[in-house]
C-alpha cells in the first residue's frame, strides 16, 4: 500500500452463508464497530436474498452493498439469474464477478464473465473482478498464462475509462477458505505481475491508480502484513468475514 492515493477496500464475501435475519443480527454488531471509521471503503457481499435489508441497514454508514453474481442480460428467460436492473432497483452499488467458485463449481468461463464485466460497468457499477490460479497451474509454471488470460478476457470489452470502475481481487484458488494463506512474496510476485499487465492494457496511469485486492484465508491475525505490500490495495475475505468483531479488525488492519 505504498500509493496513498489509492484508498484501501475491505470486501467481506459472504458466499452462501447467513439468512436475510442473519445478516441484520451481524450489523446490529458490526455497524458500531466501524462506526466512523474513515480513509478505506468497506463492502459487504450477502446472499441475494439479503441484499435489499443490507442496503437499507446500511445507508448512511460506511458499508457498501455488494452483490456476488450479475447475469449480464437486462431482462428475460433466464431461470434463476439476476440482472443489473434488479440489482440497481436493491439499492446495490457493487457486484463481485468471476470467483473462482463461479469458474470452478459452476463452470463459469472468460467469456461470460468478460459479457458480465461489460454489462457492470454499462451500468454503473464497480466491480471486483476476481481471478487466480489453481494449485495445478501454479505447480506447473502456468500462473502468468492463466492470470494474463483472465484479465485480458475479463476486460477485453470495456474502454480505459470504464477502469475507474473496477478493482482487481487476486485470488489463488489454493488459499481460498483452506487456511493456508499465500507467502508475502507470493502476493507481491502476483500484485506486481497483476499491474503490469493492466498497464499493457490500459496504460501506465491506469495501472497506478487501479485497486489489486488479495482474497485467500485473510484474518485479523495476517490482515495488517498484508495490507502493508506495495502492491496491496485491500482484501477480499470469506471465512473470517462472518464474525462482526473478526471483520471489524480486518477493517482496522492498521490496529492488530
Ligand atoms: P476465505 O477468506 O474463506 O479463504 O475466502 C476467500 C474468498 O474466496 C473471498 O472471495
Amino acid at each position: 500500500m505504498s500509493d496513498s492515493k489509492r484508498v484501501p477496500i475491505l470486501a467481506a464475501n459472504w458466499k452462501m452463508h447467513k439468512t436475510s435475519q442473519e445478516a441484520m443480527a451481524f450489523f446490529d454488531a458490526f455497524l458500531p464497530l466501524v462506526d466512523g471509521c474513515s480513509g478505506r471503503e468497506v463492502v459487504v457481499a450477502p446472499s441475494f436474498v439479503a441484499l435489499e435489508k443490507a442496503v437499507e441497514r446500511c445507508s448512511a454508514t460506511v458499508v457498501q452493498v455488494a452483490a456476488q453474481n450479475m447475469y449480464f442480460k437486462e431482462q428475460g428467460a433466464y431461470t434463476g439469474e439476476i440482472s443489473p436492473m434488479m440489482l440497481q432497483a436493491a439499492g446495490v452499488k457493487w457486484v463481485i464477478l468471476g470467483h473462482s467458485e463461479r469458474r470452478h463449481i459452476f463452470g463459469e468461463g472468460d467469456e461470460l464473465i468478460g459479457d458480465k464485466v461489460k454489462s457492470a460497468v454499462d451500468h454503473a457499477f464497480s466491480l471486483f473482478l476476481c481471478i487466480g490460479e489453481t494449485l495445478e497451474e501454479r505447480d506447473s509454471g502456468k500462473i502468468e498464462e492463466v492470470l494474463s488470460r483472465q484479465l485480458e478476457k475479463g476486460l477485453e470489452k470495456i474502454s480505459a475509462s470504464d477502469y475507474e470502475r473496477i478493482a482487481i481481487a487476486y485470488e489463488p484458488v489454493w488459499a481460498i477458505g483452506t487456511g493456508r494463506t499465500a507467502t508475502l512474496d507470493q502476493i507481491s510476485e502476483a500484485h506486481g505481475f497483476v499491474r503490469k499487465l493492466i498497464s499493457g492494457l490500459a496504460g501506465s496511469t491506469v495501472a497506478e491508480q487501479i485497486r489489486i485486492l488479495y482474497g485467500g484465508s485473510v484474518k485479523p491475525a495476517n490482515v495488517k502484513e498484508i495490507m502493508g505490500l506495495a502492491d496491496v490495495d485491500g482484501a477480499l475475505v470469506g471465512g473470517a468475514s462472518l464474525e462482526p468483531e473478526s471483520f471489524a479488525k480486518i477493517v482496522k488492519f492498521e490496529e492488530n
